[in-house]
């Protein structure tokens, strides 16, 4: 067994302990003010210099290796999800209405563990390495918080790297793919306002209702019409609002929903053809259509070189390792920020239940880990970043 993997499996109590400790105190995001207690208590015990309060909950420890080098960035998100919890696992949520079923609570337990590795080997360390703990992932905007104060600088990292448990697949699997690997992420809000009236008398009406029903449809052809069927988009309209009464036709619908896309051209392909579709279905039907569009997050795209690293980082520490390069999910992720600003690779580890009938997805209130993923996480995340502080030392 590779060392490092052997010293993280000797860790794994601790590991488990962590992660069922912060399971069991989830906190949304902005508000991991225990989580990042921990966190930082943990990192200074270790030697860490430790800054707190990095994008208002986000904490961030940095370790200088022995001799000066380039510095890598490893980011572990925190939050929590408004949901009611469902597992009836002897360390579920405490807090009503708030569990952790994205897997972050397994994420900090797996930096934490980084946290541990890396300080052992601290003597062969060239460089620096940031561990970024981010508050607010879940679409609160956490990481653009932490790069507004800074995290990106003083110093300033060469190569980012992050990682996400994945249920769909179990332990022993795991996704590194170059290019596009998730999702941009928009929110579109559509007003459509007509003319209301009796719904007995339609012929005096601008039913905004049925240009709605109409303009779900036509939204579908968007897909299938415009885009390539060799490259992926999805729109999901998931909001429908509109009228009173049985007997009234209303004034004005509301429709809300989704874009993802991995491309910045199809992107823009699929709002302008959105629109385009929106308004044209709208005005044939007499009435108006108002558009709002709000881009969430970018798509998360891997560069080529950091990924060879991890790859082969994965396949240091388990020969075994079911590798899965192609693989790419329409979710979204806001690690995209900092991989627009600095090389990097995210990628997935499975942590699936063996059982299928006991696993459960992400965001779901059953949603719970093989905690047999967090050492194999710990330690693929831990050799690849000392990979690429070694590729990079290198070059310089
Ligand atoms: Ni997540």
């Amino acid at each position: 067994m590779h060392p490092i993997l052997a010293r993280a499996q000797e860790l794994k109590d601790s590991t488990v302990g962590w992660r069922r400790d912060l399971h069991k105190h989830p906190e949304l995001g902005f508000q991991e003010v225990r989580t990042a207690a921990m966190v930082a208590s943990e990192l200074q015990r270790l030697g860490y210099r430790v800054q707190q309060g990095v994008g208002k909950t986000g904490v961030v420890g940095t370790l200088k290796g022995k001799k000066p080098g380039p510095c890598i960035l490893l980011r572990f998100d925190m939050d929590a999800l408004p949901i009611q919890e469902d597992t009836g696992a002897e360390y579920a949520s405490i807090t009503s209405g708030v569990m952790h079923a994205c897997g972050h609570d397994g994420h900090v337990a797996v930096g934490l563990t980084v946290a541990n590795l890396l300080v052992e080997q601290v003597d062969s360390i060239q460089g620096t390495i940031k561990l970024v703990f981010q508050p607010a992932e879940e679409g609160l905007g956490g990481a653009a918080a932490m790069i507004n104060d800074g995290v990106l600088q003083n110093p300033r990292p060469n190569a980012a790297l992050g990682l996400h448990l994945w249920n769909g697949e179990p332990v022993g699997w795991a996704a590194i793919t170059a290019g596009p690997f998730m999702a941009s992420a928009d929110i579109f809000n559509v007003k459509i306002s007509g003319k209301g009236g009796h719904g007995a008398l339609p012929q005096n009406t601008a039913d905004p209702l049925l240009a709605g029903a109409m303009v779900v449809n036509a939204l579908q052809s968007v897909v299938s019409r415009n885009v390539s069927p060799l490259q992926s988009a999805v729109i999901s309209v998931t909001q429908f609002q509109g009228g009173t009464s049985f007997n009234i036709i209303p004034d004005e619908v509301a429709l809300s929903g989704t874009v993802r896309t991995f491309e910045t051209e199809l992107h823009e392909l699929v709002l302008q053809r959105m629109r385009a579709v929106i308004e044209g279905v709208s005005a044939s039907l007499g009435c108006q259509a108002k558009i709002e569009v709000i881009e969430l997050t970018p798509a998360v795209v891997n560069a080529v070189e950091v990924v060879e690293a991890v790859q082969m980082a994965a396949f240091s520490i388990e020969p075994g390792i079911v590798l899965d390069s192609t693989h790419r999910s329409t979710a979204s992720e806001d690690m995209s920020l900092f991989l627009q600003a600095v090389p990097g690779c995210f990628f997935f580890v499975g942590s699936g239940q063996k059982d299928p009938a006991k696993r459960f997805g992400h965001h779901h209130p059953k949603f719970d880990i093989d905690e047999d993923a967090l050492p194999l996480a710990a330690a693929i995340m831990t050799q690849a970043a000392l990979s690429m502080l070694e590729k990079l030392t290198g070059e310089q």
